[in-house]
This record gives C-alpha cells, structure tokens and sequence, in this order.
C-alpha cells in the first residue's frame, strides 16, 4: 500500500495526530454523508453492524495509508465499489464532506492537502460515470 512519506519527516499519520484524530475526521466524514439525501441511495438496506463495519474499514484504510500501524483487510477499491454507478458530482461531495471533517479538527493545511491527495489517487477506482 502507497505511503505518503518522506525519509526526513515524519510519517502523515503522526503528523495529523495519530489514530484519534484519524478516526474523528473518517467518523465526521461518514456521518456527513450518511446524513445527505444525495447519498440515500447508498443506504438502504445496511443495518448497524455494516455500517459499523464499513466505517471501521474506511479508518483502517486511512491509517494504513498515511503510515500508520494498521492494516488494512478490506477489499480493494475498485472491487468495493464496481456497479454501485457513483458518479463525479457524487464524487464531488465526497471531497467536500472530507475537506469539512479535516477543517473541523482542524489539521493543518500542509497535511490536509496531503490527504486529499490521496483520497483523489481512489478516484479512478470509484467513480463509474
Ligand atoms: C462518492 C463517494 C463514495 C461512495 C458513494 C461510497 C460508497 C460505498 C458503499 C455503498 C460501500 C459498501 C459497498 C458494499 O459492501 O456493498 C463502500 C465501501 C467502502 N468504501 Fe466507499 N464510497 C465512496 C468513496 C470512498 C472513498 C473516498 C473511500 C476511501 C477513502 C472509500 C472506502 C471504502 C471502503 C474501505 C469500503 C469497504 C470495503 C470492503 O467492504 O471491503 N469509499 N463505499
């Protein structure tokens, strides 16, 4: 898996504070989403515990991501996310609801940046039209 980290520094996942914060800004994200009727769609017959579990998923995924000790056993992203037709202007949104969950706890600027980059790196995965 792609780690955004250079020699000389240290890892993005330390620097945004860890897994606390990691874990807010995926939970923020989620719930924004979870919240606007745009997404409704993805909804629908999911209870709790796969909620919970994809949730949980997108944490680790993140994680895993920036560096840090986690290890990601979730499916890929292309596969995750094939027929589900998720569309740009979705996509859209999805950047928007991470940018606000990174702004409301309040990572710095540098490392926001960072994390939208590799949130956008999924793109080609995700959207199908
Ligand atoms: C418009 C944006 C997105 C929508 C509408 C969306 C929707 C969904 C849905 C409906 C599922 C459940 C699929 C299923 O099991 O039937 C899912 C799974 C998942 N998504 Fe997304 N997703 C989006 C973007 C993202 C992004 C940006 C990430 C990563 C940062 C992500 C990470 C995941 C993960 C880790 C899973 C669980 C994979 C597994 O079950 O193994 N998604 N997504």
């Amino acid at each position: 898996m792609q780690k955004f980290q250079k020699e000389s520094e240290k890892s993005l996942y330390k620097r945004l504070g860890g897994y606390d914060v990691i874990a807010a800004v995926v939970n923020d994200y989620v719930s924004a989403i979870r919240a606007d009727p745009q997404f409704s769609r993805f909804s629908g017959g999911r209870g709790t515990d796969k909620k919970n579990r994809d949730l949980q998923l997108n944490i680790d995924i993140l994680c895993a991501l920036t560096g840090g000790p986690c290890y990601y056993m979730g499916r890929d992203m292309k596969t995750s996310h094939v027929g589900l037709g998720i569309t740009e202007s979705e996509w859209e949104a999805n950047m928007k609801y991470m940018a606000t969950a990174l702004d409301k706890s309040k990572v710095p600027q540098k490392e926001k940046e960072e994390v939208l980059a590799l949130v956008e790196n999924f793109k080609r995965d995700i959207v199908e039209k």
